[in-house]
């Protein structure tokens, strides 16, 4: 069966764009953060994944990502930059030790590449005994229905949301237990409806700022993505989950 793409992201321009003063404002009434987000996260999710994960000082923190620049300037704007590395690398060949995390965390990360399954196999490996893991993920919520909504995805983001399974059983076959498995679709939709309004209302600044094109582009494939989350093609999830020991997992 062949894979339902989505439209292609360009995450440099993204970020870049995500920084500015007139998008961070939007964010705020879109999301309730203003970090230059590229991901649906709004800020209650995120203090949510906080309290689940238990992150406190002394834990190690895996977030997967993230942005590289925007998470290097953060973590200096926070006085974090002695305990927080930042690097470049796949999500699917990461370079790190076996069994180096306490936590790990991605947001809308698996739906924007297309090695799914290496890449929770990774987190796996290099997660402690008693790690948890919580992440966000976009994903096909049933086949499409015909070319008219094929194309309706195409338009969507984000770009690799057909995961082939259902994230449980991905889940399962990289050895995670999940533990928590939380349908955020509505907020999801919300979100874009507020983004979309917001966008409206703010029409002649933005096609200053990005140009008429890119403007259009952007509109069209937010009203895209809401139709194809408010149809029930797309769906948001959150899932918390805790690694399977060797020994559960009995002989390979
Ligand atoms: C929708 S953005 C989410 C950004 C961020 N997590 C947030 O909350 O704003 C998806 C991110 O996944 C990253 N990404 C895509 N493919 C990746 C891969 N193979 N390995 C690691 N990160 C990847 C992109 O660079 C981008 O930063």
């Amino acid at each position: 069966m062949v894979a339902c793409a989505g439209a292609a992201c360009n995450f440099a321009r993204d970020y870049e764009i995500a920084q500015e003063p007139l998008m961070r404002e939007i964010e705020r009434c879109v999301r309730g953060s203003d970090y230059g987000a590229t991901s649906w996260t709004t800020r209650e999710q995120a203090e949510q994944a906080a309290a689940r994960l238990g992150l406190v000082r002394g834990l190690r923190l895996l977030e997967l990502g993230a942005g590289l620049r925007i998470a290097r300037e953060r973590a200096a704007r926070d006085g974090l930059d002695s305990r927080c590395s930042v690097l470049a690398a796949d999500g699917a060949t990461l370079p790190f030790a076996d069994h180096s995390f306490d936590c790990i965390h991605h947001a809308d990360v698996l739906c924007c590449m297309d090695r799914k399954r290496e890449m929770l196999r990774e987190c796996w490996r290099v997660a402690r005994a008693a790690a948890r893991m919580e992440f966000s993920v976009i994903s096909l919520a049933r086949e499409p229905d015909g070319d008219g909504e094929r194309r309706l995805l195409q338009r969507s983001g984000p770009p690799y949301p057909d995961a082939g399974a259902d994230y449980t059983i991905l889940l399962e076959e990289t050895h995670w237990t999940m533990h928590e498995r939380i349908d955020v679709t509505a907020e999801f939709v919300r979100c874009m409806e507020v983004l979309l309004e917001e966008s409206h209302a703010r029409r002649s600044m933005l096609v200053e700022l990005l140009g008429e094109e890119d403007y259009a582009e952007r509109l069209e494939r937010r009203s895209s993505t809401h139709a194809a989350a408010a149809c029930g093609l797309l769906r948001r999830e959150i899932f918390f989950a805790y690694p399977i020991q060797p020994i559960e997992r009995g002989p390979s």
